[in-house]
């Protein structure tokens, strides 16, 4: 009986004893704090905002150009605050600037709160880097070609458009005066004009030349809309089409896109275009088949073909529709690359899902082409200008997607193609397939044909 009264006083006072060491303990755990969305941003600082921690007496605030705090601005490396907010002083103008903060009693320390981001107002001082892309692109381990999209009348030589051209870009792609629509007028009857302006301009220039496009829904003449024949001399005129006009470019132009666009936005099915509804669904390897025969009977044997596609990466039935097209045409050895247009904002797609999207091409060991790339930063029309957060954020996605670029295979590269020169002049706020209400910036250029920040970070990305 004592002993049993012993061992419950024993048990009790261990009890006891550890309950109120658990009590002190969790006393003693201060809590990490929750920082907040800063106040009072101006050019050269900001407020920096947090929540108070129950047994702190003082913060301790970190101030850093980069998420990770590799490093820090100066004097704000655990500067101690007293109050629940600091106003940060001395930075740069239109920067980026992240924070975060611990709380600490006498002698403890907290975990790290949150980081926040936040960007000073104004204009940055810092300048952009003048490299010209194709200098540096050149000098990569595994160089490509940097395309820019073009237009026959922009190439007036010695305009300031000319001369930013030749300075940085090593191939161009038509925007669209070399499509069917604008070449051939009738059957059989074309007119070159435009076309053969920028032809002979890239190959006067050094300068490669991508056909862009052959087949695409979008750009069918009237004539050919409303041909009144069977579907079998419907066939015979895409025939002839392609063979003329590859066998027009022979030798002049590296590459076509031979079919623009044939997958469906919807459930991976084919788009259901006048293509497929007069020449079924065989048409496709068709077209690469006349393209390459046009090629190699005019002698050249080197003619690059691509298929082309948007939003790949982020649809994937689409994305697997068109590799089933690409399986197709590689199991006949009709197809040499995918061009993947990349039309994208600055919120997608992810870096992963560009990677998967990128990497099946690789897999199939064929030649990629990122061709019509722009960066959109107001597809929601929820900005008036262009604001500090959008530059930076845009910068990031640049550069990440010429970092995936160019980390590819050299064997899998071929072109990098940016869709238009400066932001006033380029297709997203006009197109009538994007439904983009409001103004956007999504270009390299400013509207004064100033670098932006996304130029900097197309260069940033071949580091
Ligand atoms: C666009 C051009 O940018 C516009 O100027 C033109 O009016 C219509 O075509 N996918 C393509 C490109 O493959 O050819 C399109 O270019 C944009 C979408």
């Amino acid at each position: 009986m004592k002993i049993k009264f012993l061992l419950i006083l024993t048990s009790l006072f261990f009890c006891l004893n550890s309950c109120s060491k658990d009590d002190n303990e969790v006393a003693a755990t201060l809590e990490a704090p929750i920082a907040n969305a800063p106040k009072e941003v101006v050019d050269n600082g900001f407020r920096a905002k947090w929540n108070y921690v129950s047994n702190s007496k003082s913060y301790l605030l970190d101030v850093s150009t980069n998420e990770n705090f590799t490093s820090f601005v100066s004097g704000y490396e655990s500067k101690p605050v007293t109050d629940l907010n600091e106003v940060v002083v001395g930075l740069t103008a239109g920067t980026q600037y992240f924070y975060r903060v611990r709380a600490k009693n006498e002698t403890e320390i907290s975990g790290y709160s949150n980081v926040i981001s936040v960007v000073t107002t104004g204009l940055s001082g810092i300048p952009e880097d003048p490299t010209f892309l194709k200098v540096k692109a050149n000098k990569v381990a595994n160089p490509f070609f940097v395309g820019m999209a073009v237009k026959a009348a922009q190439l007036t030589s010695g305009s300031g458009y000319d001369i930013i051209l030749k300075n940085e870009f090593s191939s161009i792609s038509a925007e669209y005066e070399m499509k069917m629509d604008p070449i051939s007028t009738a059957s059989g009857v074309y007119n070159w004009a435009a076309a053969d302006k920028i032809v002979a301009y890239g190959n006067a220039n050094g300068i490669n030349v991508h056909g862009h496009a052959l087949v695409w829904h979008n750009a069918v003449p009237n004539w050919l809309k409303d041909f009144s024949g069977t579907d079998a001399e419907f066939a015979l005129e895409v025939k002839k089409y392609i063979t003329d006009v590859v066998t027009h470019y022979a030798g002049k132009v590296k590459s076509w896109d031979v079919v623009n666009e044939a997958a469906d936005d919807n459930g991976g099915n084919m788009r259901n275009t006048i293509f497929l509804q007069r020449m079924g669904p065989n048409y496709i390897k068709d077209c690469f088949q006349w393209a390459r025969d046009a090629a190699n009977a005019a002698g050249d044997t080197s003619l690059l073909l691509f298929y082309n596609d948007y939003a790949t990466s982020t649809n994937i039935p689409k994305q697997d529709r068109v590799f089933t097209i690409v399986d197709d045409l590689k199991a006949s050895n009709l197809i040499d690359g995918i061009g993947f247009q990349m039309h994208n904002t600055y919120l997608s797609p992810t870096k992963a899902q560009i990677e998967t999207d990128l990497n099946r091409a690789v897999t199939k060991g064929l030649k990629i082409h990122i061709s019509e790339l722009d960066i959109q930063v107001n597809q929601s029309n929820d900005i008036s200008t262009f604001t500090n957060e959008r530059r930076l954020a845009q910068k990031e996605k640049y550069k990440e997607i010429v970092k995936i670029y160019n980390a590819l295979p050299a064997a899998n590269k071929y072109a990098l193609t940016v869709w238009g020169m400066k932001d006033n002049e380029s297709w997203i706020p006009y197109s009538t397939e994007l439904n983009h209400v409001g103004n956007d910036w999504p270009l390299l250029y400013d509207s004064n044909f100033a670098v932006k920040s996304s130029h900097t970070g197309f260069l940033e990305g071949l580091d």
